[in-house]
């Protein structure tokens, strides 16, 4: 999504560079274009552009002195990719700078507004497709027309706004800056006589680890000296504390690793201990407000919503516990079975996920209890939450979630032993498991990993098609095991085609279900290659019929009470010529690929999604993508 930044202090400073730094760091968030603005000697600078901010020439923005800038990146929602929709945008005389996170839903009905009071002419005012563009408008209008001061005009602006924003605006001649939020992420910064706002903390984190988190519906005015925040509907002054953050610049930046993807799989021994070391009197607080309840749901959104489906079948088997999992946009369907009595269960990377605050709004009407697991402290749904729990994963930068998912796993798992009142013995298990990932996710897995991708992408007829062999799976199966019962092609069948690498299918069972959905979403988005994951249970319902000779299956097999079915879904689609990577801690002659993990008990959904989270990063960058930066994704889906 977009990211927005501001500064202001008392000293010139090269404002114009020091946005564009800032805004390298938010580039994460996904965006299309970007642009900046600032106040030089009283005239107004800005710059525009379309692609990558780090590719932008340092002699455009050396030696813009000023004291106060804004600077945008933009990840486009109404209107296309162009100069004139990147933000800043500005009234007529260019006096006024808006950038604006989120969506204003009520942009035509405010042109009307417009239009009502300057005729019809207005509309040749606005330069851009934007919805953002109406903002500097309105402020104008109420300053030029009106008589309303900058504050005031901005405020009366701020009121009409419909939607999700958060909006800095700078005005020439005046020493502050306006901000305000109402569902878009904004953080502040305090220096010494100078402020920062920021979507998010590494914008400004090299100047200042002092942070405040603005309420929804708030506005700031911010000078180099001074913060003053106001509810924007009742103007009443709102005391906010500053928090210190505490984590290192080091984990956001890559650390020698070609990509943050990369560096983020890797470092989940170290996340993983971090997100175990709960501790006890908070987890079982948590659990005793779930248990309270009578109807305990868990939401979320993309990775985050599989991973609350982990949380639904921890729940079942290890506390007993009956609980359902939703995705965020489709939540709002049950608020009709919501009440004082119902609990929700946030789950969230980000905390700024705008499906599952839709979700969490229809349950606050219902006065349903709202509790989160996140990793972002201080993030709206943080604020929303009557108790958080956070995965002190650190920053992810990536926008493919790797140690966030398994962090929430692993909290998940801490939690369901917490409503079973064993917490003892869920961190025995998750500090072993711990150990052993450690002990196996080293390098080496990595490199065993990118030969298959290669392979996978290679592809030549003898990779994918095995040769001619009798020893058909069959021979030595029980027809138990077998779908259907009859005997399969002959190997001299397979011809030596070649299956160009159209689709890679996952499956899993239990536990392992989720796991390889979640797969199929990591595949999807990084390596752009076609991907579905499915409960093995399912293929003969309709899956097995896209199976062809060469396509590649990944199969989750843990030493669970699964092994056996999936053994047995395994045979049926080596049988129809799928090229079989086996994830498992046992080798099988059902497997193509082998790919050995620790057997790790109940956190075997850890161990099943790591080697995927992989095989995904080395597909991508095999194929020439930029796994951190997917195209059409952003890191925080803010809009609905
Ligand atoms: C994960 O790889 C995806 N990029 C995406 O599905 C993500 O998990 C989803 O958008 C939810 O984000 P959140 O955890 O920040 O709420």
């Amino acid at each position: 999504m977009c990211g927005i930044f501001g500064y202001i202090g008392d000293k010139e400073k090269e404002v114009a560079l020091m946005a564009n730094r800032a805004l390298c760091e938010l580039e994460y968030r996904g965006y299309d274009s970007w642009g900046i603005a600032a106040e030089v000697s009283g005239k107004m600078f800005a710059i525009k552009a379309i692609g990558k901010i780090s590719l932008a020439s340092d002699k455009e923005l050396k030696g813009v002195m000023g004291k106060m800038s804004i600077g945008h990146s933009r990840w486009a929602t109404h209107g296309g990719v162009t100069e004139a929709n990147a933000h800043p945008h500005f009234n007529t005389s260019r006096t006024i700078a808006v950038i604006h996170n989120g969506i204003v839903e009520n942009h035509e009905e405010i042109r009307s507004f417009l239009r009502g009071k300057l005729g019809n002419s207005v509309d040749k005012l606005f330069l851009s497709e934007t919805d953002t563009e109406v903002i500097p408008h309105l402020i104008d209008y109420y300053i030029t027309h009106e008589g309303k001061t900058f504050e005031a005009a901005f405020v009366e602006a701020g009121r009409m706004l419909e939607g999700r924003y958060a909006v800095v605006v700078m005005k020439l001649g005046e020493p502050y800056l306006l901000a305000m939020r109402d569902g878009s992420p904004l953080v502040v910064g305090k220096g010494e006589h100078e402020y920062f706002l920021a979507s998010d903390v590494p914008a400004f984190i090299d100047h200042t680890r002092q942070v405040l988190y603005p309420g929804d519906r708030e506005y700031m005015k911010v000078s180099a000296d001074a913060i003053m925040l106001r509810n924007l509907d009742t103007g009443k002054k709102v005391d906010r504390e500053w928090i210190t953050v505490t984590w290192d610049k080091g984990s956001a930046t890559k650390e020698g690793y070609p990509h943050f993807m990369l560096k983020e799989i890797m470092e989940q021994p170290l996340s993983l201990d971090k997100a175990i070391h709960q501790e006890d009197a908070k987890l079982e607080e948590f659990a005793r407000l779930m248990k309270e309840s009578e109807h305990l749901f868990f939401i979320g959104c993309g990775t985050a919503a599989k991973m609350a489906k982990l949380g639904e079948l921890y729940a079942a088997r290890v506390a007993g516990k009956l609980t359902n999992a939703y995705v965020g946009s489709e939540f709002a369907a049950y608020g009709q079975f919501l009440n004082k009595r119902s609990t929700i269960v946030a789950v969230s990377q980000s905390g700024e996920t705008a499906d599952v605050l839709e979700g969490l709004r229809v349950a606050e009407k219902e006065g349903a209890r709202i509790l989160a697991l996140l990793n972002v402290v201080g993030s709206s749904i943080d604020r929303m939450s009557k108790k958080s729990l956070f995965l002190n994963a650190g920053p992810e930068i990536a926008v493919a979630s790797t140690k966030a998912a398994t962090a929430q796993i692993a909290v998940l798992i801490l939690i369901a032993h917490a409503l079973a009142k064993k917490l003892p013995e869920g961190k025995h298990l998750m500090r072993s498991a711990v150990k052993d990932i450690k002990a196996w996710l080293i390098p080496d897995l990595s490199r065993d990993i990118k030969k298959i991708a290669e392979k996978l992408l290679n592809n030549p007829s003898s990779a994918l098609l095995r040769g001619p062999t009798n020893s058909s799976p069959y021979q030595n199966t029980p027809p138990s095991l077998v779908f259907p019962r009859r005997a399969p092609e002959t190997s001299s069948a397979i011809s030596l085609q070649q299956y160009p690498l159209r689709d890679i299918y996952i499956i899993g069972r239990g536990l392992n279900a989720p796991v390889a959905q979640e797969a199929a979403i990591k595949i999807q988005e990084v390596s752009y290659i076609h991907a579905e994951g499915f409960p093995g249970g399912e293929l003969k319902h309709g899956p097995i019929a896209l199976i062809e000779k060469g396509t590649p299956v990944i199969a989750l097999i843990p030493n669970d009470e699964t092994k056996r079915d999936m053994e047995s879904n395994t045979m049926e689609l080596r049988s129809r010529g799928a090229y079989v990577i086996g994830i498992a801690p046992d080798n099988s002659k059902l497997f193509d690929e082998w790919i050995q993990v620790p057997n790790l008990g109940l956190a075997s959904p850890i161990a099943s999604i790591i080697p995927i989270q992989l095989l995904a990063y080395h597909l991508a960058v095999l194929r020439g993508n930029d796994p951190d930066k997917p195209r059409n994704l952003a890191k925080s889906v803010t809009v609905k």
